[in-house]
């Protein structure tokens, strides 16, 4: 993905030597359907004033009177797991979109970002209450595990022609109690390409009489938790030493990334900014960015600290190496979120993609903008560095 304007303009390939941020709106989508082999005309969702009619609007949410729109922007630069992408990124904050590409141009010198994931398992949550004793309850279920899990995936054929469905499940004793134990039931279900929180309710809803029944308590609540920690993605990249200003570079970095592992208020903000790109990524395609951040903090916290979702070392060559890992839960399933041609074009620049993918995308966007913040905050300083990124803005600010 070369970082000059070449787009198709009037069905015409068009060489404009310019940088992409440099462009029109007009001419950045050509350069994109150029590059990604699709007519402008197929995406409406994009260079559109008035991509969510409030009609559609009205079918979205309740009691529509508007909408907010949000800037969607394109991070360049991306390679994901040796596959170049163009990120969309839909946020309010200047810089964010220019930062991830910053951040993806000094990943990209030495190969990109490179990810692994989990499979999709989400956690659904069955609160029991005055239970009697933990080990008859554990016995009685585990009894019956196999007639648990088909009732849970009884009616979810769909899921399980994918290959998806409940797998499994756990009990763990929340408080032992002398009025009755306080336990919860965690079912385990891979839901594959969907976000998942619809079907692992359902399923916990389906199964709670007769799992309280069986522990010998009764149902508090059913409700999948954002804190999918079975369902992980993690980023690596690194970045040469010459890139980053030297050895005073990579040291200022990895020195920015022990600040955030020693201590929890700087590492919220480093958080902040991680969070900044898989927001972006996951709002421009449709996502519950609410239940990634959820999740994220929670995992950030999971050793009984709070600390950085991804950290920066120094290689033996003495390059940069960072890594970041988070849980993500993205759906790509389900015709909702695309009733909005934004988040349908969104999908179609990321080449329409699997959950798995999404997820992958997302992190790589996460970490390439920790990079980018970091580099600033430990060189020239963010108000110099956003300013620097951000100079489109900046010029419009200046006109008044
Ligand atoms: C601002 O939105 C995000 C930063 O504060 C992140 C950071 O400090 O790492 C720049």
């Amino acid at each position: 993905m070369s970082g000059l304007g070449v787009g198709v303009l009037g069905g015409e390939r068009v060489t404009t030597g310019k940088k992409f941020y440099r462009l029109e709106v007009a001419e950045r989508l050509g350069v994109l359907a150029d590059e990604l082999d699709f007519g402008v005309q197929d995406l409406p969702g994009l260079g559109c004033p008035d991509p969510l009619p409030l009609e559609v609007a009205d079918q979205l949410v309740e009691n529509v009177v508007g909408v907010v729109p949000l800037p969607l922007g394109v991070a360049r630069h991306f390679v994901v797991d040796g596959v170049p992408v163009a990120v969309p990124m839909a946020t309010e904050e200047p810089s964010v979109v220019a930062a991830a590409s910053h951040g993806a141009k000094l990943l990209s010198a030495a190969g990109g970002i490179r990810t692994t994931a989990d499979s999709a398992h989400m956690i659904g949550q069955i609160f029991l209450c005055d239970v009697q004793g933990f080990e008859g309850a554990a016995r009685r279920l585990s009894a019956v595990r196999t007639e648990l899990l088909a009732a849970a995936n009884v009616r979810h054929p769909n899921l399980r022609a994918a290959g998806g469905g409940a797998r499994g499940f756990e009990l763990r004793v929340l408080e032992a109690r002398s009025d009755g134990w306080i336990i919860v039931f965690e079912l385990l279900v891979d839901v594959r390409d969907a976000m998942g929180a619809n079907v692992v309710n359902s399923m916990c809803e389906a199964i709670a009489p007769r799992v309280a029944e069986l522990a010998g308590g009764r149902v508090g609540m059913r409700i999948l938790t954002n804190l999918c920690d079975r369902r992980c993605v993690r980023a690596e990249g690194t970045v040469p030493a010459s890139l980053l200003g030297g050895e005073a570079g990579v040291k200022g970095i990895e020195e920015a990334s022990l600040f955030a592992e020693l201590d929890a208020y700087r590492a919220c903000t480093h958080n902040k900014g991680i969070m900044n790109g898989v927001d972006a990524v996951l709002a421009a395609c449709g996502q519950d960015w609410r239940a990634a951040e959820a999740g994220a903090h929670a995992f950030a916290a999971r050793d009984g600290r709070y600390g950085p979702l991804a950290t920066w070392s120094r290689e033996p060559d003495g390059g940069l190496r960072g890594r970041i890992e988070l849980p993500l839960a993205v759906g790509v399933v389900g015709k909702r979120a695309r009733v909005n041609p934004a988040v349908d074009a969104s999908l179609q620049l990321l080449g329409e993609p699997s959950a798995d993918r999404l997820a992958r995308v997302a992190a790589a966007a996460g970490l390439a903008q920790n990079l980018a913040a970091l580099r600033a905050l430990t060189q020239e300083g963010i108000l110099r560095g956003h300013l620097k990124l951000h100079h489109r803005v900046s010029t419009l600010s200046d006109r008044g």
